[in-house]
């Protein structure tokens, strides 16, 4: 699904990713961790093509195809979706409007907008005054109605309450078709967690720590996390480089 091989990657004029190698099979769900400015938010914006992210060295190949250059919108098309960390905010275009874009019937919007609790806010202008939750509700929505092939999540759970945490888990295992077999999959998925609250409802295949812009180690995602939790990201990268 993805290859991303030596990525270094620039933003104004200074290096965020420092030789990412990364590989992510059809069906898979992979898991990025790491300390704030680590770098994770930045990869998925340079996988996302956006122009502030300048490839300096490297490639990414979707779907067998050399996307290094292409515009974010041409990779929205192959089947590229991203969940924001911060959304933006759509002024005078409404959640209903954006389904509809997207080729969405009434129905089909109706029914996922009342799986993700977001009937009252179908008429309002995207993100544009929600609330933390009701923006990260919104991005899983949005994402829903894109079906991409490969879906970028960026901290779904960050200051969603209890309930709806439960609710976001039931949207991205739908959105990751998390109900069928691995094998029959079509769609994959790269989730960045620091609570780590969404691995306990939703399974990942691997994990991978980034640290100052590169993958220091990767392995089982629920070990390096429970390892993360108790020792820290250093003690971390140490274990795991004493297991490769
Ligand atoms: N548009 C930008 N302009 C200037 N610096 C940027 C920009 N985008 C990212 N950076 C810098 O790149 C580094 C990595 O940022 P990034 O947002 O990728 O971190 P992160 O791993 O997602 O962190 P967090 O866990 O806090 O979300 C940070 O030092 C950040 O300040
Ligand atoms: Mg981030």
């Amino acid at each position: 699904m993805l290859l991303i091989e030596n990525l270094w990657v620039e933003v104004e004029g200074q290096p965020v990713l420092k030789g990412i190698n990364l590989r992510v099979k059809s069906g898979e769900t992979h898991v990025l961790f790491g300390p704030n400015g680590a770098g994770k938010s930045s990869l998925f914006f340079a996988i996302m093509g956006f122009s502030r992210y300048r490839v300096v060295e490297g490639k990414i190949i979707f779907k067998e195809r050399d996307i290094t250059h292409l515009p974010p919108h041409e990779r929205a098309k192959l089947g590229l979706g991203i969940s924001f960390q911060r959304p933006p905010s759509l002024r005078g275009i409404k959640l209903y409007q954006l389904g509809k874009l997207m080729g969405k019937s009434e129905e089909e919007i109706k029914r996922y907008a009342e799986m993700l609790s977001l009937n009252g806010l179908l008429y309002r202008d995207v993100n544009l005054g929600f609330s933390g939750g009701e923006m990260k509700r919104s991005e899983i929505f949005q994402l829903l109605l894109q079906e991409p092939d490969l879906a970028l999540i960026d901290e779904p759970e960050s200051g969603v309450d209890v309930v709806n945490i439960g609710i976001i888990a039931e949207a991205i295992k739908k959105l990751l078709q998390k109900d069928m077999p691995i094998l029959e999959r079509k769609r994959s998925g790269i989730i960045i967690t620091h609570t780590g609250f969404i691995l306990e409802k939703v399974k990942a295949d691997r994990g991978h720590l980034l640290m100052d812009g590169k993958i220091v180690c990767s392995g089982n995602p629920e070990e390096m996390f429970n390892e993360i939790k108790l020792k820290g990201y250093k003690e971390c990268v140490k274990c795991w480089k004493k297991t490769l």
